[in-house]
């Protein structure tokens, strides 16, 4: 069975040998989908034959969104505390706790139910993959418990187990991180790609980060590090040592810090939806940019720092607050997540890539940052499968 998207008026194919640009951006353009894979892409004139046709009257297609950072197995929501935090109050690490204690009260289904709203809310978005972390549980069981609830709806989960000390270690830490590199991993590693860690002030310091970090990948996970987001910090500097796979947050960076993403394999994944809702200064894109970083934008969708889901939401506010042009936010939001995620087949539609499909109900991806706040998606597919 195949399918003809034809009428595309403006095709995002993150591939520069479709088109112009880093984009590749085709214009009057066609797309070709068999078996859950793009099969053709190009000039509509030349469009093969196809058993079913849709007609993108004009409209501009992409990559569906990679959301590469997300905190999604939780209960409960912290609506008080973003509200104190609107009446002048700061963001700490800390309010982590609150989430945790609802998240241990939860049952299974009600964890999973949760989760599920959360990545059926970003599909209608356009969100095709998304990357889904632990660490709101904090107890052997309650890790892996959220990973494999997590690792039912994702392939992209992600051990944080060192998301904050867990409340009964608080006078401890040193056994804590014990358990977060001993058993707490040994029952997460089956359920997870990734290891994670927040490095900052009040949660994890450069030292206990790197112990994590390297525990996790002798057990095969690939390293990311919540780095440098609240304070400038040791974390994007351990995270290019390590290799790890992206640093996210990069708030809080020096010139060396740029020089690092720069200059290794490491990519800068920012969130704009966390400074947003915690009132902080932005990233800086441009300098990141401009140095010759990769860089990603995400939602880090979680009930403290960010509860948004909207990848356009992040373009908007990137474009409009971070100094990335429309072209490098949208860049960063679909190619930029696949890196950051080490996937070759999203984040871009050229053959052989799966068929995850944005149509957006618009001319342009421009518009993604152009109407801010507007719901743009048209219709959604995931694999091939029309999702929406
Ligand atoms: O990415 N920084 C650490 N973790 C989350 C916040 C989690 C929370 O406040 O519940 C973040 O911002
Ligand atoms: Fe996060």
């Amino acid at each position: 069975m195949s399918t003809l998207i034809g009428n595309v008026g403006s095709l995002v194919t993150n591939d520069p040998s479709h088109g112009s640009g880093p984009l590749g951006l085709l214009t009057d353009a066609a797309v070709l989908v068999e078996d859950g894979r793009v099969a053709w892409v190009g000039p509509a004139g030349q469009a093969p034959a196809a058993d079913e046709h849709v007609d993108a009257q004009g409209r501009a297609l992409l990559p569906g969104f990679v959301d590469s950072h997300a905190h999604l197995v939780f209960a409960g929501d912290r609506t008080a505390e973003f509200n104190a935090r609107m009446s002048g109050r700061s963001y700490t690490a800390g309010g982590i706790r609150t989430t945790v204690a609802a998240t241990r009260a939860a049952t299974d289904a009600e964890l999973e139910a949760n989760l599920t709203r959360f990545v059926n809310e970003a599909l209608r978005q356009g969100t095709t993959t998304i990357e889904c972390k632990s660490g709101y549980g904090l107890t052997v069981e309650d890790e892996a418990r959220a990973l494999r609830i997590a690792s039912k709806h994702t392939t992209e989960t992600t051990y944080l187990g060192a998301h904050v000390v867990a409340p009964e270690f608080t006078d401890d830490p040193a056994a804590y991180v014990a358990l977060v590199t001993g058993e707490m991993l040994d029952a997460c590693a089956p359920h997870a790609r990734w290891v994670d860690v927040f490095c900052e002030q009040g949660a994890f310091d450069g030292d206990q980060a790197r112990e994590i970090l390297t525990a996790g990948a002798a057990r095969g996970l690939i390293p990311r590090v919540h780095a440098n987001q609240l304070h400038h910090g040791p974390g994007v500097q351990l995270a290019v040592e390590l290799g790890a796979a992206s640093a996210d947050h990069c708030t809080h960076l020096t010139d060396a810090d740029v020089d690092a993403l720069a200059s290794g394999g490491t990519v800068a994944t920012l969130l704009p939806g966390a400074e947003f809702s915690t009132r902080a200064p932005y990233p800086d894109a441009r300098r990141l940019l401009d140095a010759g970083a990769t860089v990603a934008l995400s939602t880090d969708c979680n009930p403290g720092s960010s509860f948004t889901s909207s990848m356009a939401f992040c373009i908007a506010v990137a474009v409009r607050e971070m100094g990335m042009t429309p072209d490098q936010a949208v860049w960063a939001a679909t190619a930029g997540g696949a890196r950051a995620l080490r996937r070759t087949d999203v984040g871009l539609i050229s053959p052989g890539a799966r068929a995850d499909l944005l149509l957006l109900d618009a001319p342009s991806h421009v518009h993604l940052a152009y109407r801010p706040g507007v719901p743009l998606t048209a219709a959604v597919w995931q694999g091939g499968v029309r999702a929406l």
